[in-house]
């Protein structure tokens, strides 16, 4: 199905961090740097300094990007006024390693904040820094190097990344093809309402899928005497500090690949059946093709194919399973609390973000194809993925689906089962989520006692502003 849309308003690209609209994809290197400072004053004029650098939407750069985020405690470590602190949503307040959001987030057990590499403890903000080739990282680096000793900003974690063969992640499969359009990029075309959506659920500033401005971060007009910042479009009397910018969640994900295809083989059999069950895992084939469309075997023609939906083409999951990772985090058109099929488009519409996450760590094999993988013996190292996404409402869009369809062990009229890939799976007294539960014809397989193939090293939320409320920030008012 395509709908005309009208686009309303142009998004200013000039003044929207890159991210939000491309994936840099040309600059393959890249390094995740998490920084606290240590002198409120020393540390804005670092921002000052790197502002100039950081690349709008408007730019594609061939050689470097640079993107900028900062945390709750480093916006109130850059002495920003209470009135506009306490404009930020409360779970951006409260910080991804607050114990109720760990309960709703599922981050308990060995996925709790206390194992992390960071995180757990205040970081300020975070610089990511994206290069045409690691010589290119390293003049970079040695730039930030030199600014952060001289503004007694600490570099408190250097995270690299790099992107795989294939477009891949580290357990074999392809990543990246399920991607939301944000329609006022593309303009007044012909579009798909599934896969298309409008900017405010992205970025600030503009109107969402309920044809309202996403919540955003305000200044009261005192506090902006020079008019920096725009007029906030619903509270005329207070300044739009979101306007352009969002909110970025970051986890990071070790996984173990071992593991995870150990298991399917021992629980499978053969390399082949193997494949087959991380495939029924995963909900599409390790080229991407999708099972709902090609239940069997993959077709290597399918796996760019994101044009497919669940309730007319596979309602009892007996193509891909409605526990699969793809289904819980994007149920699409079929959601059994929905009575029908518009209502379930319009459901899954409502919980989506924009990734933009890579993976680190070196490949357990160079082309990450699962035959290959499962002969290769444990090297060792950890491994995993930068999971990173966009979002204008961390509560509606990520935390919703991580606690209501990802780890919810009765989602879908499942009842022991967590997503097997990204979930966390255990049993208790009170609860078992260790499961996999795959329908088949007459009776279904129900596999017990999956271990967790993926654990959480570190995360936090960050607020990701457009340049204008990056300049109003880096001179405190
Ligand atoms: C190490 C961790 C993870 C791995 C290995 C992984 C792997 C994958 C793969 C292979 C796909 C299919 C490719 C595609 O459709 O683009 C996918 C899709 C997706 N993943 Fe993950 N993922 C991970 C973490 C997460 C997390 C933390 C979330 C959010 C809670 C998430 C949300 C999604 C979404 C929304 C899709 C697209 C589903 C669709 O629209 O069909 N993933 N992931």
């Amino acid at each position: 199905m395509v709908t005309k849309y009208l686009i309303m308003n142009k998004l200013e690209k000039e003044d929207i961090q890159g991210l939000l609209v491309r994936g840099y994809g040309n600059l393959p290197t890249a390094r995740y740097l998490l920084y606290t400072g240590t002198d409120p004053g020393m540390t804005l004029a670092f921002i000052r300094e790197i502002l100039p650098k950081i690349t709008p939407a408007s730019e594609k750069p061939a050689s470097e990007a640079f993107q900028v985020a900062f945390t709750h405690p480093g916006l109130a470590f850059l002495q920003l006024p209470d009135a506009v602190l306490d404009s930020f949503s409360r779970e951006f307040k409260e910080g991804m390693n607050d114990i109720h959001r760990q309960l709703i987030l599922g981050d308990t057990g060995e996925h709790a904040s206390h194992h992390w590499n960071w995180g757990d403890e205040p970081l300020h903000f975070l610089l990511l820094v994206y290069a045409k080739d690691e010589q290119q990282l390293e003049k970079s680096m040695a730039w930030l190097d030199g600014l952060s000793q001289t503004h007694g900003v600490q570099l408190k974690q250097a995270l690299p990344t790099g992107l795989l063969y294939g477009q891949k992640e580290h357990f074999g499969f392809r990543d990246d093809i399920s991607r939301p359009i944000i329609r006022e990029l593309v303009g007044n075309t012909e579009l798909d309402p599934e896969t298309s959506f409008p900017a405010g659920e992205f970025i600030m500033g503009y109107k969402n899928l309920y044809d309202e401005f996403a919540p955003a971060p305000t200044v009261p007009q005192a506090l902006d005497p020079q008019n920096k910042l725009p007029p906030h479009p619903d509270y005329g009397e207070q300044r739009d500090l979101g306007k352009n910018g969002c909110y970025l969640v970051f986890r990071q994900m070790e996984q173990r690949v071992s593991d995870f295809w150990q298991y399917m083989k021992t629980t499978a059999g053969d390399a082949d059946a193997a494949i087959a069950l991380a495939s029924k895992m995963v909900g599409r084939w390790p080229d991407g093709s999708p099972l709902t469309r090609c239940p069997t075997q993959p077709d290597p023609s399918l796996s760019d194919a994101n044009d497919f939906g669940f309730w007319e083409e596979d309602k009892a999951g007996l193509k891909c399973p409605i526990g699969a990772h793809i289904r819980r985090t994007n149920p699409r058109d079929h959601l059994v609390t929905e009575r029908t099929q518009k209502d379930s488009r319009e459901m899954a519409a409502k919980h989506r973000m924009l990734r933009k996450g890579r993976p680190y760590g070196p490949p357990l094999s160079p082309e990450l194809d699962p035959h290959a993988i499962l002969q290769s013996p444990d090297d060792g190292s950890e491994r995993g993925l930068h999971f990173i996404c966009l979002v204008t409402d961390i509560r509606r869009q990520f935390e919703f689906v991580q606690n209501n369809w990802v780890n919810f062990h009765k989602f879908g009229g499942l009842e022991n089962d967590a997503d097997p890939i990204i979930g966390n799976h255990y049993q208790n007294e009170r609860r078992k989520t260790d499961s996999f539960s795959i329908p088949e014809y007459p009776v279904r397989k129900v596999l017990s006692g999956l271990p967790n193939f993926t654990v959480l090293k570190g995360g936090a939320y960050f607020f990701f502003p457009g340049i204008r409320a990056l300049h109003y920030l880096s001179a405190n008012g």
